[in-house]
């Protein structure tokens, strides 16, 4: 008989769920704290074995429906050194800065931008939690109950509101001390001292330099890349010739990237060494506003394809934009501690390549044999956190579901196409010649899909330790094959299980597991 799911639970507590979440990422060999053995580095991870293994596939799903499915996207792996002027050019030496703010007592350092993004957090928070209380205690409807609610949510509508123009405009002019005021005003305190002893708020460029060449030479300050996108930018003429790309087009790259983030904070969502997946589409100057319109609607449909729940994503347009854009939006998902950016989509006019092109006097521009003009084109940028998506996918897949039994089952509903490991194949019992035929099918399936082999335990348990790392099909060879060439075919997520011919397992995985990318 098949367990019944009596509940699915993502848990009430948000924070407990995340806590759950981390714990579950080490125990399974998803992520690990770097260094651990020497009490770790702060925001700096490594994947373990199915963690690489589920952001290989996150990658190549985003590359597939990047490169692979788009006859005008072409590739590169641009080096991580570049030319340090390639960092004046971009702006990044400048000011690629965060405003940051010591607590005089606790010596602790904090982004004063986040602190503030807190406090309006909390005051979200607290919006919410009255919405949630009002939506059970309004039946039967009360009217005085109703008119107090709706009083405190608009009170902390108002407050939000002052907060966000006061906060927006410190931002925007870069007034460091009106942001301090600000932080001083709101009466926020350091969580650790608990204390309003705070220093003056300074500017800190996020790159990190190095030397490159020996002292005698006279070495020169270079930096770990800070995006990808530069790397393109800088081989725009190169691809463009040799692919011989005609615009509108994009190069597409996945690759490291590093920020010296001082909040380190929120697991793999803001690291100092993490992975972007970026595109730059190049266009005709103009066109623009109608391509970031398509890329915005593209990225969204990718997030959807992969079934996670369209509920869990919304768009965050820009109002403030940075210099160099005329158009910006994020794509918001909603992780266990709220909506957080998760990819940004930007329109970077022709920015870029003209900084490029005065910095290095080479000439960045595209001969248009259509309108028979030279210009330098304009830029559509579409860029994601590889380890944000994979924080994104951990986090909706994690699952608690309490069965029939009223054991707890814990479980990992990665969409099938990303799961790290595709296919179990698991002899019933440890004799009987299962072992043997069930190593023959592992054998079959093994070129195509990522698989285990497991003899260990009884199959219950066998099943359980599939679920937990969120392997969305078990085969099982058991007394009946021996008699018909049939296995079982578990499914993760309902535990069903069908009975399926040996000849036909091939077949019906590549059918199931099949890429269906927007
Ligand atoms: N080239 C544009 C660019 O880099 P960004 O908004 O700074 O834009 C793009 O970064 C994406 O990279 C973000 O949406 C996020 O997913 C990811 N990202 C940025 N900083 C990160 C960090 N410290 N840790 C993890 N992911 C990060």
């Amino acid at each position: 008989m098949q367990p019944y799911i009596i509940c699915d639970n993502q848990m009430a507590n948000n924070d407990d769920l995340f806590k759950k979440i981390i714990a579950h990422a080490k125990e399974y060999g998803y992520i690990f704290p770097s260094s651990e053995i020497y009490d770790g580095l702060s925001a700096v991870y490594d994947y373990g074995p199915y963690g690489c293994e589920l952001k290989n596939n996150i990658r190549n799903y985003w590359w597939k429906s990047m490169v692979q499915m788009h006859e005008n996207i072409v590739g590169i792996d641009s080096a991580i050194f570049m030319h340090p002027k390639v960092w004046k050019a971009s702006g990044h030496v400048d000011a690629f800065n965060d405003p940051l703010i010591d607590n005089k007592d606790s010596k602790k350092r904090y982004r004063a931008d986040v602190l503030v993004e807190d406090y309006l957090q909390k005051i979200e928070d607290k919006i919410e939690k009255e919405v949630e209380k009002a939506s059970k205690r309004f039946e039967p409807f009360d009217e005085q109950m109703f008119r107090q609610t709706n009083g405190r949510v608009l009170e902390y509508k108002k407050k939000m509101d002052e907060v966000h123009t006061r906060f927006a405009a410190c931002m925007e002019a870069g007034n460091w001390d009106d942001l301090k005021q600000l932080i001083v005003d709101l009466e926020i305190v350091c969580p650790i001292s608990g204390s309003r002893n705070w220093t003056d708020v300074r500017q800190f460029n996020l790159m990190f330099a190095t030397q490159m060449g020996s002292v005698a030479d006279g070495a020169d300050t270079v930096y770990l890349r800070p995006e990808t996108a530069q790397g393109i930018f800088i081989n725009f003429l190169n691809v463009q010739k040799t692919a011989r790309m005609k615009i509108p087009f994009g190069i597409a790259q996945t690759g490291k990237a590093f920020r010296n983030e001082i909040v380190a904070r929120q697991f793999i969502f803001r690291m100092k060494e993490f992975e972007q997946m970026e595109m730059q589409f190049f266009v005709r100057p103009g066109d623009e506003l109608q391509w970031f319109d398509y890329w915005k609607q593209a990225r969204i449909r990718w997030h959807e394809s992969l079934g996670i729940g369209s509920d869990m994503y919304r768009y965050h347009d820009h109002e403030k934009l940075a210099h160099y854009a005329n158009a910006a939006t994020d794509i918001e998902f909603k992780f266990p501690f709220g909506f957080k950016e998760l990819e940004g989509i930007h329109s970077r006019t022709d920015f870029d390549l003209k900084a490029h092109q005065q910095h290095s006097g080479k000439k960045m521009q595209y001969f248009d044999p259509e309108t028979n003009e030279s210009y330098v084109p304009y830029v559509i940028e579409t860029s994601i956190g590889l380890d944000r998506m994979f924080l994104a996918i951990l986090s909706k897949a994690y699952t608690e579901e309490t069965l029939e039994d009223n054991s707890i089952r814990t479980v990992l509903k990665i969409p099938p196409v990303l799961a790290p490991v595709k296919v179990a194949v698991l002899p019933l019992v440890k004799k009987d010649g299962m072992p043997e035929k069930a190593r023959e099918i592992l054998n079959l399936l093994q070129c195509n899909f990522m698989c285990q082999y497991d003899e260990k335990d009884a199959i219950g348990r066998r099943y359980r330790r599939q679920d937990a790392i969120g392997t969305p099909f078990c085969i099982t060879v058991d007394n009946e094959t021996f008699e018909n060439n049939t296995v079982t075919l578990r499914e993760r997520d309902s535990m069903q299980q069908e009975r399926i011919s040996v000849n036909n397992i091939e077949n019906k995985l590549f059918q199931l597991l099949k890429f269906k990318i927007q």
